[in-house]
């Protein structure tokens, strides 16, 4: 399973682009609006200065004709953009539309797997089911994951699973063993997967044994 970032701070990305394991960025107007005013084009230039990858940039219209718009504007930006379009009917609409024109397109705000469906068979390139926000009013969010990825094995179907709204590091083994081919995490969840307690008692423990062995002072 690959890992995305899931934040528009340019600090953040820039912190966990050392580990090696970030293939991708997701952003959205939420995550951007806790940026102090920074332009959108010029933060999503920024963070393709330091990930190679997908770099969702999310639209805020609500017709087809302004998404198609919106979505050839955010897409000029910079090759790795993809661009974010929610699930509803001018949203499939335009996930169409620009899916045709060889607009990469990841779909947001997933809540079922129909969503899920039509989505892929309109042309999507990612599919995000929000984990957390289904968590959240009692619903089994790793269990849509599970419904998605298999309905697109099952039938064939290219669009890529991009797990969102992960909340925690179990989200993350969860999404992994449901098979989803991506996930996009927040910062503080990437740096809560390399923490285990006995990791870091072993580590002291080492480091005791390697004084009395001498191999340090
Ligand atoms: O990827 C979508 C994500 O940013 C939303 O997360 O925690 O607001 O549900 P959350």
């Amino acid at each position: 399973m690959r890992l995305f970032l899931d934040t528009a701070s340019i600090d953040d990305i820039r912190a966990a682009a050392r580990f090696g394991v970030i293939s991708g960025v997701t952003t959205n107007p939420s995550l951007l609006a806790k940026e102090g005013g920074v332009s959108y084009k010029q933060r999503i230039l920024e963070i393709a200065e330091v990930i190679d990858g997908p770099i969702s940039a999310e639209c805020v219209t609500r017709t087809a004709d302004e998404l198609v718009a919106e979505a050839r504007e955010l897409a000029s930006w910079h090759p790795n953009v993809v661009v974010k379009i929610p699930i509803d009917a001018e949203g499939l609409e335009a996930i169409h539309r620009c899916s045709r024109e060889g607009i990469r397109i990841n779909t947001t705000l997933i809540f079922n797997p129909n969503q899920a469906l039509l989505a892929a068979l309109a042309g999507a390139t990612f599919l995000s089911p929000f984990v957390g926000r289904l968590d959240d009013v009692s619903y089994d969010g790793i269990e849509l994951i599970r419904q998605c990825v298999d309905i697109m094995t099952i039938h064939g179907l290219k669009a890529q699973v991009l797990a969102a709204s992960i909340r925690h590091p179990l989200h993350v083994t969860q999404a992994a063993l449901a098979g989803a081919p991506v996930a996009t995490i927040p910062p503080a969840v990437l740096y809560q997967l390399l923490k285990h307690p006995l990791t870091d008692t072993g580590i002291e423990r080492f480091l005791a044994d390697a004084r009395t062995a001498g191999l340090i002072e």
